[in-house]
């Protein structure tokens, strides 16, 4: 059978190949493309759609208030619309137990505080919408940003696994400390053990320590803002596309991509360094920029980008709330 399929590929040119795996490849995918577009636009769902815009909007507050130094009345367009999303929330008699909503409430009473305690005075406009949010759900509580020291935030990189696994954090300071490459390979060594597709190892790492490259990534990325300069090293996760056989497998450079990252973050916990996942949802021009500036092949795709770098001895972490394994399981019994 191989050989014969070898024997038809030689008969074809390569056009014609290209014409029929593209045919097939199309077919596929708008497979899955047609269920995303028919979300957008069909699915009315109006409570999954608060809640994301919910949550959208703490976490853009929660890291705002963990920043290295945040800036006196950041992010007033958001503070304001995660108000409005609040108040709507409330008007649509959802369960007031719900994580995004307790932490959206929780979160816009810290950023209250927060500028009473430096003592700045916040535009007349947010202010009235907070003291809204504050006077209106005096008894609903969510997790507070975390202010710790470099010790207690390692405290737990060699105890069980239930402690370590908990004690990781995205972390969005760092000082100039330099990473020795040498550490950043032992992390992707341990990276390495995560599984992969018949072994296949699809998985490959930029470590970028230049100056120049570091800025013409961050540039590109739309979610470092305020911390991202600070990074001692980048890594840039990309994916081999030749080790899929059909676009069945499609999915698998991302999927392993993400299981391989995620013991990267471990890997890098565990030898101390600090570490934020930067998303790499970009526009294809942006893509292709940072494929150029670091030579990436064209059969490999880029996946994700993580900063990095050691800590000062005291910063800020955001809470990051999770649901419970109840809020997120069927159980077929
Ligand atoms: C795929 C992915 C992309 C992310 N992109 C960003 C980003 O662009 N900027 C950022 O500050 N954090 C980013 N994060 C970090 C998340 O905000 C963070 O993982 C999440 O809030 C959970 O918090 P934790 O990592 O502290 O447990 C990203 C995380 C993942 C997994």
């Amino acid at each position: 059978m191989e050989a014969l399929k070898k024997k038809l590929k030689g008969l074809f040119p390569k056009k014609l190949m290209y014409l029929y795996y593209l045919q097939t490849a199309k077919k596929a995918v708008m497979f899955d493309i047609k269920r995303r577009v028919y979300d957008k636009v069909y699915n009315n769902s109006d409570d999954e759609k608060v809640k994301r815009d919910l949550t959208l909007a703490y976490h853009i507050v929660e890291k705002g208030l963990t920043m290295p130094t945040p800036r006196p009345g950041f992010g007033k367009p958001v503070v304001i619309s995660l108000c409005n999303t609040v108040l709507k929330y409330d008007t649509m008699n959802l369960p007031k137990t719900e994580l995004e909503f307790k932490q959206s409430v929780s979160v816009l009473r810290e950023y209250y505080e927060y500028h009473i305690e430096i003592g700045f005075k916040l535009d007349a406009d947010v202010l009235e919408k907070l003291e809204v949010i504050v006077n209106n759900f005096k008894g609903i509580e969510g997790l507070k940003q975390c202010h710790i020291s470099k010790e207690d935030y390692f405290k737990d990189v060699n105890s069980p696994f239930d402690l370590f696994c908990k004690s990781r954090y995205s972390v969005r300071n760092y000082t100039t400390e330099v990473i020795p490459v040498k550490v950043l390979h032992d992390c992707i060594d341990l990276a390495q053990k995560s599984p992969s597709f018949c072994n296949r190892q699809p998985t490959r790492v930029y470590i970028v320590k230049s100056a120049e490259k570091k800025t013409g990534i961050l540039d590109l990325q739309n979610g470092n803002r305020g911390f991202g300069h600070l990074a001692e090293t980048l890594l840039v996760i990309s994916s081999v596309i030749s080790t899929t056989k059909d676009i069945h497998e499609r999915n698998e450079n991302h999927l392993n991509g993400g299981m391989f990252s995620m013991t990267l973050l471990n890997a890098l916990h565990f030898y101390k360094i600090a570490a934020c996942s930067l998303n790499w949802s970009v526009s294809n021009d942006k893509d292709e920029k940072l494929r150029k500036l670091l030579k990436i092949p064209e059969n490999e795709v880029p996946l994700l980008v993580i900063s990095c770098g050691y800590v000062p001895d005291k910063f800020a972490i955001a809470s990051s709330p999770r649901k419970t394994s109840k809020e997120i399981t069927v159980e077929h019994l």
